[in-house]
């Protein structure tokens, strides 16, 4: 679909798939103002969508052709050679009419405000109470900025950020375009480049900014959005992801009221706090239906999602980077992450699978697209900092006894490492541990048919350590000041190229040496004295951000120059997990969570933006190491089944019965692996699925959660009960999507489904006694067609 990107001469600009449209129209010649984003359009007829208005005491900017160039109050004036057009626009001519009614004598020269304009990247100074897009700090002290439009242009085909190449070269998203609308400050010191990225196959549109010092004297940007969007006024829910460590991307949805709402991050990584990830959507949207917008980021540092309700209930949703101060010389630039637009109508079901799709077609690199994960065994909660050679190859080969194909030697393998007080950066074997080196416990591991995988944390440094003593100059510090320790590490100035040439030879080394075809990277403090001594004042501002990038940069050269190894991402479990890691890491470690319960409500909220093959789900051993609940073997296994299954627990201290039941969880994985692996996934029951009025009807609660995978012509209908309830109806499972007319069977019990039966009336959960319960149902099309 070639054209998806057409500008009129009215400089209505519509970019159009046949997933979505998105529409901007130039007011007055200057102002670029949004004017609708939602189901595709045949056509763009400003004026039967958007009716600009004027509101008392508000500020007001005259009219350019009202005023004329060069008028004496010096407005009209053309910015930095901004083409003029010839006749008004009707939005434009409507603003006049209006001025001619309403307007008190001394207005009816004509003015409108910008704080009633939908502005599609609002700056701000010109009188606006809203959050901008953007702050500037020129070198007159002054903050005061407005954007007018320049120029533009299409550019077909790919065309990836300079900096940060969200989506790859060789992704599967068919044709691709951009538009670029570049807008400038009158004074001419400032341009910003508007990038829009739409592709054939994807309902997501990218966004991201560049700005530019086009004036003779330095300025600074702050904070810059990659989007911003004023939503059409109304009611709405606001959905975000929360947590906290162990807790991560739980969903929590609130009424939106009036005022700004923010989620974000101020540590240098996207944290398990929150999650770049931010959705408005009509009161009674859900699973299946309503009318939803959802953003989020490819970036892994500082962000910030916002939502600001304004007097009229209009909504601004925006989504960018954080804590940055960014310093331009003249001639310089800056080009922000790139935000993930998503809008439905039929509700958070189809934003979660625009998002898996997007993130399968043109984020996750080629080479893990279609290749189904291994089954890990992982040695930390197994035996957290007591590894050696000898119970590692005791643990490789427990492992394979029990469906492990790869197997991860964690923390505590390297230098003096006996607990976490020490030895990050000294990235060599223990002597006393591995006293012939990684090799010969690599060979015994591959020797027991498993994979070998290496945990590390390349980007951290202890106080106590060799690296540490000779360049104390490579952490992030700032002179004169005590730097906070958590988990008793600081952080390698990752923007100081030394330190990333230090590591690409570092991890390579390491990975020649063992033969690893994994590496678990994690990540485990956040920032807090941010401050390079490799870079000077005026750039500390930058240091978070360049941080960012020299870690994709290195990660980058290292994904290439190795490409067969698998890197995990890993930050403290899942404080990293978003679109700009997962480009060099196929696979998460979701969370330091293991607990089946638990993982429930976090895996629910992670698959509200990721697909189950990159959600990393183990299998752990009770009484749970973070919680002290014990739950079933058989209730472990099918809360880890449909997303990246492995174990995390020594296979040698389980009772032989529930060995068995992880076995055939692994072997059963194995089997089917490359059907969940680019499934459909729908939400069926949990925290968004049920309002606290509907469980207490239909008889649900407990922590009843329950989802679905459906890939050509297989259903994986999984159920969780974690409490159980005396004397309700069978809970049934209506399974959205099925097609009139098609039959499903059962293939264990060979009970036959009418397709829209299961639809309308569900599928029926025996009830059965006891906490903890979860069922799995594999459902086979016999007639008819697929979803
Ligand atoms: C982090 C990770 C864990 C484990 C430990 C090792 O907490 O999330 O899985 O690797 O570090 O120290």
């Amino acid at each position: 679909m070639a054209g998806m990107i057409s500008v009129d001469s009215q400089l209505t600009f519509h970019i159009r798939n046949s997933h979505y449209s998105y529409a901007m129209q130039l007011l007055d010649g200057r102002f670029l103002a949004h004017l609708y984003w939602g189901p595709p359009l045949v056509r763009i007829d400003p004026e039967t969508i958007f009716t600009p208005r004027r509101a008392p005491y508000l500020t007001a900017i005259p009219l350019g052709s009202d005023v004329g160039e060069g008028s004496a109050e010096g407005f009209g004036r053309p910015c930095v050679g901004a083409p003029r057009t010839g006749a008004a626009s009707p939005a434009t001519e409507a603003l006049r009419q209006e001025d001619a009614i309403a307007a008190p004598e001394a207005e009816r020269r004509g003015a409108f405000s910008l704080d009633l304009l939908p502005q599609e990247y609002p700056a701000w100074g010109t009188g606006e109470q809203r959050e901008g897009a953007f702050r500037v700090l020129f070198a007159d002290g002054t903050e005061a900025a407005r954007l007018e439009y320049l120029e533009h242009e299409t550019v077909e085909g790919p065309r990836e950020p300079e900096l940060m190449g969200l989506i790859r070269g060789d992704h599967d998203l068919g044709t691709v375009e951009t538009l670029r609308i570049r807008l400038g400050d009158p004074r001419g010191e400032l341009t910003v480049d508007l990038f829009y990225l739409v592709a054939e196959e994807s309902a997501v549109l990218l966004r991201w900014a560049r700005f530019s010092n086009s004036g003779g004297e330095p300025l600074t940007i702050r904070d810059p959005a990659s989007s911003s969007v004023d939503l059409p006024p109304g009611a709405y829910d606001l959905v975000r992801l929360g947590g906290a460590w162990g807790r991560e991307r739980h969903l929590l949805r609130t009424p939106l009221a009036f005022g700004r709402h923010a989620v974000g991050s101020r540590g240098g990584a996207t944290g398990h706090q929150s999650t770049p990830f931010l959705a408005v959507c009509e009161p009674g949207a859900g699973e299946t239906k309503g009318t939803v917008y959802a953003v989020s980021l490819g970036y892994s540092g500082n962000f910030q999602a916002v939502c600001d309700v304004d007097q009229y209930d209009v909504p601004r949703l925006s989504i960018g980077i954080n804590r940055l101060r960014g310093h331009l010389e003249p001639g310089e630039s800056l080009e922000t992450p790139v935000a993930l637009l998503v809008q439905s109508e039929a509700g958070f079901g189809a934003v979660s699978n625009t998002f898996h799709e997007f993130a399968r077609s043109g984020v996750i690199a080629s080479r893990w697209r279609e290749e189904p994960r291994k089954v890990i065994i992982n040695s930390w909660e197994a035996m957290y900092f007591q590894v050696n050679e000898k119970n590692v190859t005791a643990l490789a080969k427990e492992g394979r006894a029990i469906g492990a194909e790869l197997l991860v030697l964690d923390d505590g393998w390297f230098s003096g490492r006996r607990d976490d007080t020490t030895s990050l950066g000294d990235w060599w074997p223990n002597e006393a541990r591995f006293p012939r080196g990684l090799r010969p416990v690599a060979e015994a591991v591959r020797r027991e048919g498993l994979e070998f995988g290496i945990w590390m944390e390349p980007e951290m440094v202890s106080p106590a350590s060799e690296l540490y003593k000779a360049h104390p100059d490579w952490a992030l510090q700032i002179a004169g000041r005590e730097n906070t320790l958590a988990r008793s590490q600081l952080i390698l100035d990752l923007s100081n190229r030394e330190v990333r040439e230090h590591l690409f030879s570092t991890v390579s080394g390491l990975l020649e040496e063992s033969g690893a075809t994994y590496v678990k990277w994690d990540m485990n403090r956040n920032m807090s004295e941010v401050g390079s001594l490799a870079h000077p004042a005026h750039r500390q501002g930058e240091v978070m951000h360049r941080y960012m990038l020299g870690l994709y940069e290195l990660l980058g050269r290292l994904t290439e120059a190795f490409p067969e190894v698998l890197f995990e991402g890993c930050a403290g479990g899942g404080g990293r997990f978003d679109f700009g890691m997962m480009r060099f890491s196929p696979r998460f470690w979701t969370s330091d969570q293991s607990d089946a319960v638990e993982r429930l409500e976090i895996q629910y909220g992670t698959t509200m933006l990721f697909p189950p093959e990159t959600i990393g789900s183990h299998v752990s051993s009770v009484p749970n190491h973070q919680v002290g609940r014990t739950t079933p073997a058989e209730t472990r296994v099918l809360t880890a089944l449909p997303f990246s299954y492995g174990f995390e627990l020594d296979p040698r201290k389980e009772p032989e019965s529930d060995r068995e039941i992880f076995r055939s969880g692994a072997l059963r994985y194995r089997e089917l692996r490359d059907r969940f692996f680019g499934a459909r996934f729908s939400r069926l029951l949990g925290p968004l699925a049920g309002s606290a009025e509907c469980r207490r009807i239909e008889g649900g609660g407990g922590g009843e959660t329950a989802w679905m995978l459906v890939a050509e012509r297989e259903l994986f209908v999984f159920y969780y009960r974690p409490l159980v309830r005396a004397n309700y109806e069978p809970r049934r499972l209506r399974l959205p999507g099925l097609r009139d007319g098609a039959v499903y069977r059962d293939r264990e019990t060979g009970l036959r489904y009418d397709g829209a039966l299961l639809r309308s009336r569900g599928l029926m959960v025996e009830p059965s006694l006891g906490d903890y319960q979860a069922r799995f149902w594999h459902l086979e099309l016999q007639e008819g067609e697929v979803t």
